[in-house]
C-alpha cells in the first residue's frame, strides 16, 4: 500500500528533521548544518551532521544516512507505515488511505509541476517581448534591475482571453492540466476555458524545494483585484508556503535574521537593497504552518507590519496565534513600519539602513503581548487591574509548552507587581510602567486637539520601553479636581514655571471657578513686567474683587499643607522636573476634556441616531484615542 509521495514530502517538511533529531541528540549549529554525537555508533567527537535544508542526516563516522522517516525507524525500531503514522499524528496530518488510482494521481501531480514551470518560463519570456513592453517599463519604473527581475523570474501575462492557453496547447499541454494548475478558468456553465491571469505582472511562487507551484499576478490595468493568486491546487496550499522562502533560507540562517513582510514587491525590493532574508505570506494572515516553517530557519523571526491600525491588528493576531506554538527558545519579534510606508517604499526612499535600523528596534513577543493587553484600558480601579490580571492569565493559558508558559506567567506577574505596586514603595509612575511609556516626539502641541495633528508615526504597540521617572504621584489621573489643584499649586509655588508653560496655561480648562480665577490672575501677572510673587498675586486678586474663597485657596495651595501634595507642587522641586511633570499632568487633563466630549457625543448619538451624530462621535473617539496614545507615549520623555 503505497503512501503518496506528495504526502511524504509534506510530512518531512512539517516535521523538521533538526527538531526531530534534537529530541535524541544534542545538536549544535555550525553554519547551515547541525552536528552532534552520532546515535548510531559510539563516539567522543561529533561526526553526525544534520542538514535541514536537504532534509537528511549523515554520519561521517559510521555512514548512517537518511531522512526524518529513516531516523525514527532506526532509533525507535518502527516499521515504515508505523513511523509515518506516528510522525503524521505528531504534526496533525492524516495519512491518506491509498486508493488504486494513487499512482495515476502521483503522475498527474508530477506533471503539474512541469506545467507550472513551462508557464513561468513563458510569462518570463513575454515580459521581454513585444506584448510586455508596458509591463517592463512599469517594473523598471519601480526601480527593479534586470538582475532582480531574472532572480525572481518576474513575468508578464498578456491581455486577451486566451493568449497563454493557445500557446501552451499548441505546445502539447492538455487543457485539463492547465485548469488543474489554476492557469485556466473553466466556466461553470461549460463555456470555453480562458486565461486566469490577463494583463498582469507575474510573480512565480515556489515551494520549499524551489519548484514553481503557483503565481501571484499584479494588475497593471484597472482590474478589480490588485493581486490575483493561483487557486489551491494539488501542489499549492497557500497557507503552507511563504514567498521567497527557498532563496531567503540560507542568508537568513547565516545572518540569524528572517523577516516576514506583507508583499511580493517588498520581498523583492529588500533583496535588491541587499537584504535577501525576507519572505511574505501569500495574501493571508500568517498561519501556524508558516510560523513553524519560519522557526525551522531561525529561532526568532521578525514580523514586519504597517504602522497603521490594520497593521497593529495583524501584529496582534499573529502574536495571539503564536502562543500555542511557542517552544523554549522559539519566539517572534515585531517590527512596525512608519505609517504610510511599506518596506519597498522605505528602502527606496531612505536606503537599506532605514530598514535595518527598524529591525534593530523590534519588540520581543512578550512586550507586544503586554502592550496588547494594557492598550486602551483604564487601569485605575482595583477591579480594572484585576481584569487585566485575568486577561493576562487567560492569555498565558494559551501557551501549550509548560516551560514557556511558566516563564510567561512569572514575567507578567512580575510586571503587574511593578506596574501597580502600592505608592511609596516605588519611585516610578504606575502608568508608565504599565504602558511602557515612549519617546518624546517633538514636545507637546499646544492645540487642544493635539491628537488630530500630532499623529505618532509608530503605533503605541511599538513604542520602545523606557526607564522609570520622577516622583509624580498617581491620584491626579482619576480625580479632576485634584489634578486642577495640582496644576495651579505648582504655578503658585514655582513663580518661573508660568514662563515655561505660558501657552498651555492659556488653554487650560478648569472646572473649578476659583482655580480658574487664579489661573487668569497668573496669566495677567505674567504678561505684566512685575515678577510673579504671591503677595502681588493676592493684591491683584483683591483689587479685581475676587471672592474670599479664592484668596483662601491660594493660602491653602501655598501653605504648609502643600507638603501633602505631589512633589510637583512643592517649592523644593527643580524647575526642569517641574516643567516636565506639569506638562505631563496638563496633557492628561486635556485628554479628560476630550474624553468628556466624546462621551457626550456618544450620549447624543443614542438620542439622535443620524449620520451626522455618528460622524461626530467617531471623529471625537478617534481623536481621543490618538491623543491618549500620544500622551502615554510622551509621558516619560
Ligand atoms: P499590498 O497592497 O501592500 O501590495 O499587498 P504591495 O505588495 O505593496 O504591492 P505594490 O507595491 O502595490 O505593487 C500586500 C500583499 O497582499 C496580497 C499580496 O500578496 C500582496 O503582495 N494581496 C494584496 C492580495 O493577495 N490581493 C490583493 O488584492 C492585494
Ligand atoms: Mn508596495
Amino acid at each position: 500500500m503505497a503512501i503518496p509521495e506528495h504526502f511524504l514530502n509534506e510530512l518531512r517538511d512539517r516535521v523538521g528533521l533538526v527538531d526531530l533529531v534534537a529530541r535524541r541528540v544534542k545538536l549544535t549549529r555550525r553554519g547551515r548544518e547541525h552536528t552532534g554525537l552520532c546515535p548510531f555508533h559510539n563516539e567522543k567527537t561529533p561526526s553526525f551532521t544534520v542538514n535541514d535544508d536537504k532534509g537528511f542526516y549523515h554520519c561521517f563516522g559510521c555512514s548512517a544516512h537518511g531522512g526524518a522517516i529513516d531516523f525514527i525507524m532506526a532509533t525507535e525500531g518502527l516499521t515504515f507505515p508505523e513511523t509515518v503514522e506516528r510522525l503524521a499524528a505528531d504534526v496533525g496530518m492524516e495519512v491518506p488511505r491509498s486508493a488504486p488510482r494513487d499512482r495515476e494521481a502521483e503522475e498527474r501531480r508530477k506533471s503539474l509541476y512541469d506545467v507550472c514551470q513551462i508557464a513561468a518560463d513563458w510569462f518570463e519570456g513575454q515580459l521581454g517581448g513585444m506584448a510586455g513592453k508596458d509591463a517592463l517599463s512599469y517594473v523598471q519604473g519601480r526601480g527593479l534591475t534586470p538582475a532582480t527581475m531574472t532572480r525572481f523570474h518576474i513575468g508578464y501575462a498578456p491581455d486577451g482571453r486566451s493568449a497563454m492557453k493557445q500557446t501552451l496547447l499548441a505546445r502539447g499541454l492538455e487543457e485539463a492540466q492547465l485548469i488543474e494548475a489554476g492557469l485556466l478558468i473553466a466556466p461553470e456553465d461549460g463555456g470555453d476555458s480562458y486565461d486566469r491571469f490577463r494583463n498582469r505582472l507575474m510573480f512565480p511562487i515556489t515551494d520549499a524545494q524551489g519548484r514553481v507551484v503557483a503565481f501571484g499576478g499584479r494588475a497593471l490595468g484597472d482590474q478589480r483585484a490588485k493581486y490575483l493568486n493561483s487557486p489551491e491546487t494539488p501542489i499549492f496550499h497557500k497557507g503552507d508556503l511563504l514567498y521567497n522562502l527557498m532563496n531567503a533560507r540560507k542568508p537568513a540562517r547565516d545572518g540569524d535574521t528572517l523577516v516576514v513582510v506583507e508583499g511580493y514587491m517588498d520581498v523583492i525590493a529588500l533583496d535588491q537593497a541587499g537584504l535577501p532574508y525576507a519572505v511574505a505570506p501569500l495574501g493571508t494572515a500568517l498561519t501556524e504552518n508558516q510560523m513553524t516553517a519560519l522557526w525551522r530557519i531561525v529561532p526568532e523571526p521578525s514580523l514586519c507590519f504597517d504602522g497603521d491600525a490594520a497593521g497593529q491588528r495583524a501584529a496582534q493576531r499573529a502574536a495571539q496565534r503564536s502562543l500555542p506554538l511557542l517552544k523554549p527558545g522559539h519566539s517572534l519579534k515585531f517590527v512596525a513600519l512608519p505609517e504610510g510606508d511599506d518596506p519597498d517604499s522605505l528602502v527606496r526612499a531612505k536606503g537599506t539602513s532605514a530598514f535595518t535600523d527598524l529591525l534593530h528596534s523590534s519588540l520581543p513577543l512578550s512586550e507586544t503581548l503586554w502592550r496588547m493587553q494594557v492598550m486602551n484600558k483604564n487601569l485605575e480601579t482595583p477591579e480594572q487591574r484585576a481584569g487585566l490580571r485575568k486577561d493576562l492569565r487567560d492569555m498565558v493559558k494559551e501557551i501549550t509548552d509548560s516551560t514557556v508558559r511558566e516563564y510567561y506567567g512569572d514575567h507578567f506577574k512580575d510586571r503587574l507587581n511593578k506596574a501597580f505596586a502600592p505608592s511609596g514603595t516605588r519611585s516610578d509612575n504606575a502608568y508608565n510602567s504599565a504602558y511602557g511609556g515612549g519617546p518624546n516626539r517633538g514636545g507637546f502641541n499646544k492645540n487642544r486637539q493635539f491628537g488630530r495633528h500630532q499623529r505618532p508615526s509608530y503605533g503605541r504597540l511599538y513604542a520602545p520601553p523606557i526607564a522609570a521617572r520622577s516622583g509624580l504621584g498617581q491620584g491626579w489621573k482619576a480625580d479632576t479636581y485634584r489634578r486642577e489643584r495640582l496644576l495651579i499649586a505648582a504655578l503658585l509655588n514655582h513663580p518661573n514655571l508660568i514662563h515655561e508653560v505660558f501657552e498651555e496655561v492659556g488653554e487650560l480648562h478648569l472646572s473649578s471657578p476659583e482655580l480658574d480665577n487664579i489661573r487668569r490672575s497668573i496669566i495677567e501677572k505674567a504678561t505684566s513686567d512685575a515678577p510673579l510673587d504671591l503677595e502681588g498675586l493676592r493684591n491683584n486678586l483683591n483689587s479685581s474683587g475676587m471672592a474670599d474663597a479664592t484668596t483662601k485657596l491660594i493660602a491653602e495651595l501655598t501653605g504648609p499643607g502643600i507638603a501633602k501634595l505631589d512633589p510637583l507642587a512643592r517649592p523644593d522641586a527643580t524647575l526642569t522636573q517641574v516643567v516636565k511633570d506639569w506638562t505631563n499632568v496638563s496633557r492628561w487633563h486635556q485628554l479628560e476634556d476630550l474624553r468628556r466630549e466624546f462621551e457626550a457625543a456618544e450620549v447624543n448619538l443614542g438620542l439622535d441616531l443620524t449620520e451626522e451624530a455618528l460622524g461626530r462621535f467617531s471623529e471625537l473617539q478617534k481623536a481621543y484615542n490618538l491623543a491618549k496614545a500620544d500622551a502615554i507615549k510622551i509621558e516619560d520623555s
